[in-house]
């Protein structure tokens, strides 16, 4: 066998070659140890970023960087494993409702998370504003959870030893023009979610102004490769367009979004939230082949019942008071009429901007910043009724927050035809 060696690798997709299973299988184990250089595998990575990859190259992309690391096997636990995956939008607080009711169902959902990071919050940043709640899980106790009938359902921090060749190299592409390739985000993700050992995954890919993937095109493209990466390993995958040009329920932010889940495992919440929350459970129950009426679990409190057993197990404390944040400011209807338009794009930025996200890893949120959001598309509004309550511990945040809500709300005559939330069904 010839001797593997990068710039032959960089060389030969630079020119719109196929790469081997053992090209493959050295570059990412020679970068996940330091032999190949940083600059080597940017090179690489700005290259796969024209030329793509095919599914077969993807495929052993995505098992490279899997055997990076550990994966887990939940395959002895008493009931079928069940995870979802979104890509990341505003006001997407849907694992909080969703992870208790599938529990509740009678499947088991681990869920490896991560923190926000820009526009669109992390799911451990909002759990974290729970008093006590702890995002460290041990393994084995993970396990015990799972396997719980009362619980069967963990959210918390994926270890370092997760997929580590993508975590390095997630990190270089985001510094190097070269997140936006659909081969790269789709074995970046699903080397991750195949690592964690579910058995069955339900992606949730968000299309829209406040999306990672702006056209219902270029979404479909990388459902389409994460269902079959999720085929090529074995773990049964159903994907789900949802729309993303309006933020998801009436609530950005950390605090903000855990209360409004609460809401919505009370019976009650903003309509899209309890949707999308039924839709998914219903694709990830029907993947674990178990058998039950998510909207009669979550309507006779079983759903809540969990989540409340969730939040325990994880050292929190479902009956503290949520963090609130020290200032408020009210954004006012500047005219008599429909709200149009709520641009999530807009409000994401207003919410980060106010202390809900982070600009670098490793910097801490506030727990009560974020944006409420009191009209929504379809809404009437009157001039001077209130639009939008920003919320911060710091009121710096206030200006730059508007600035980013400048356009972003638009009021007209005439209401707009209701918009769906769930555009497609991929797999
Ligand atoms: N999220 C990921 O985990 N990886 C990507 O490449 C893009 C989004």
């Amino acid at each position: 066998m010839t001797a593997l060696d990068a710039v032959s690798i960089i060389r030969a997709k630079r020119d719109g070659g196929e790469l081997s299973d053992a090209q493959i299988d050295w570059v990412v184990d020679a970068f996940t140890r330091g032999a190949v250089a940083d600059e080597q595998m940017a090179a690489l990575a700005m290259a796969v970023v024209w030329r793509g990859m095919s599914r077969r190259e993807t495929a052993r992309w995505t098992a490279a960087m899997i055997a990076s690391g550990r994966r887990m096997d939940f395959t002895d636990l008493p009931r079928p494993t069940v995870d979802k995956h979104s890509t990341g939008g505003v006001g997407d607080k849907i694992t909080l409702p969703l992870a208790p009711l599938v529990a509740a169902c009678g499947a088991a959902v681990p869920q490896l998370s991560g923190r926000g990071l820009g526009h669109t919050g992390g799911t451990l940043d909002k759990l974290e504003s729970l008093a006590g709640w702890r995002a460290d899980v041990p393994v084995d106790r993970m396990r015990e959870i799972l396997a719980d009938p009362a619980i069967g359902a963990v959210v918390c921090a994926a270890g370092a030893d997760l997929a580590p060749a993508d975590k390095r190299l997630y990190a270089l592409r985001d510094v190097t023009g070269t997140v936006e390739s659909i081969p790269l985000i789709a074995s970046s993700i699903m080397s991750k979610k195949i690592a964690e050992g579910t058995a069955a995954l339900v992606l949730d890919v968000k299309v829209g102004a406040g999306a990672f993937m702006k056209d219902a095109a270029a979404a479909r493209e990388l459902a389409a490769a994460m269902v079959d990466l999720g085929a090529d390993a074995g773990v049964r995958t159903v994907a789900l367009l949802t729309a993303m040009d309006t933020p998801l329920g009436r609530t950005a932010g950390n605090a903000l979004e855990v209360a409004e889940s609460v809401e919505v495992l009370a019976g009650g919440g903003p309509a899209d939230v309890v949707e999308l929350t039924l839709a998914l459970a219903r694709e990830m129950v029907a993947l674990a082949g178990v058998d039950a009426d998510p909207a009669r679990v979550l309507a006779d409190g079983r759903a809540m019942d969990h989540w409340r057993a969730m939040v325990r197990a994880q050292g929190g404390d479902p009956d503290a008071p949520l963090p609130r944040a020290e200032h408020t400011e009210i954004v006012r209807a500047s005219a008599d009429g429909v709200v149009t338009r709520l641009d999530a794009m807009g409000v994401g930025l207003a919410a980060w901007r106010l202390g809900a996200g982070r600009a670098r890893q490793g910097d801490p949120v506030q727990a009560g910043a974020g944006v409420e959001m009191h009209a929504k598309p379809g809404d009437p509004v009157r001039a001077g009724e209130p639009l939008l309550t920003l919320h911060t511990d710091t009121p710096g945040a206030f200006a730059p927050a508007l600035a980013a809500l400048e356009d972003a709300v638009e009021i007209g005559a005439v209401a707009p035809p209701p918009a769906p939330l769930i555009l497609d069904r991929i797999g």
